[in-house]
């Protein structure tokens, strides 16, 4: 097993903004020793019906962070979205930063190359994005060392990403009572996931994990904010002593219900270009709909 820099006596500030349109948390995550951030899984505002984006969610993050002087380093995305689109080439246009996610970006560039038709100008070698992280890479956020964790079975390019004694967990857990996320999208495999969920609860204890989702279930409020103790004690689907074998029973029974999530046709072709929309042979902004093709 990779040998992780874990470093829980780095303390960052994380502010969380909330997205009710798709459920998604994004965050800013502040070195404790100087100005310089991060921003965790940020959301572009889609109104798909009327082929509308507009940037209000995305235009708190860069408020908050233009009206505190921060210096953001870093945009990170924990995964190919499939229920929002990311907003990170526009808060890179404004603030500047470097948009990171893993490598494997290019396995999921390939299927869904694939499944979109896209021609030879849609490149599946992840240089869309600045970094493309392997498992254990580290990267600084100001002087805090921050590290990626490969975390596949959601999607094959999944990663956590942990800052000091914060662990942003994208699409791996969720909170204990919403248990897991899916494992049923093309690359997802629930074994998988429950392996990468096995990655997680290994870290210490008192490592604060904080969500990319939340559906408060059964009418709960929205949180987003837990720990890797909590998890172990109470996770739905893989606290206490849930075996591999009934995790990935559970899963893929589960997974059979669930409804396609409304924004994956336009979310897959942005996200998987770093957050740019595609473009016409005239340069014109242009989103396609394969009929039958997912
Ligand atoms: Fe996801």
């Amino acid at each position: 097993m990779t040998d992780y820099p874990i470093d829980m006596a780095t303390k960052p500030d994380v502010s969380a903004f909330f997205d009710e349109a798709t459920n998604t948390i994004s965050y800013i995550v502040k070195d404790p020793a100087s100005d310089h951030c991060a921003v965790v899984d940020s959301v572009m505002d889609i109104d798909y019906a009327a082929g509308r984006i507009t940037y209000d969610h995305a235009d708190q993050l860069i408020a908050e962070i233009e009206r505190r002087g921060l210096t953001l380093d870093w945009i990170i995305e924990t995964h190919v979205h499939a229920d929002h689109l990311s907003a990170a080439p526009y808060i890179q246009q404004k603030l500047g930063g470097k948009i990171g996610i893993g490598s494997k970006i290019m396995v999921v560039q390939d299927t869904f190359g694939k499944i979109f038709n896209e021609g030879t100008e849609f490149q599946r070698d992840g240089s869309q994005f600045d970094a493309l992280f392997e498992d254990g890479d580290t990267y600084k956020v100001g002087e805090m060392t921050a590290f990626a964790m490969y975390t596949p079975g959601h999607t094959p390019a999944c990663m956590v990403h942990v800052m000091g004694e914060a662990a942003f967990v994208g699409d791996t857990l969720f909170m204990p009572d919403g248990g897991s996320a899916r494992a049923d999208f093309p690359g997802g495999d629930a074994g998988e996931l429950y392996d990468s969920i096995q990655k997680v609860l290994a870290l210490p204890d008192a490592m604060r994990l904080f969500m990319c989702h939340d559906y408060g279930p059964n009418g709960r409020d929205i949180q987003w904010e837990t720990t890797v103790g909590e998890e172990k004690a109470h996770n739905i689907h893989v606290g206490g002593r849930t075996t591999r074998e009934d995790f990935v029973k559970m899963r893929t029974e589960r997974d059979a219900t669930l409804a396609v999530p409304k924004l994956i046709i336009p979310s897959l072709q942005v996200n998987m270009r770093a957050g740019e929309v595609p473009r016409d042979e005239h340069g014109n902004p242009v989103l396609k709909v394969p009929v039958n093709g997912l």
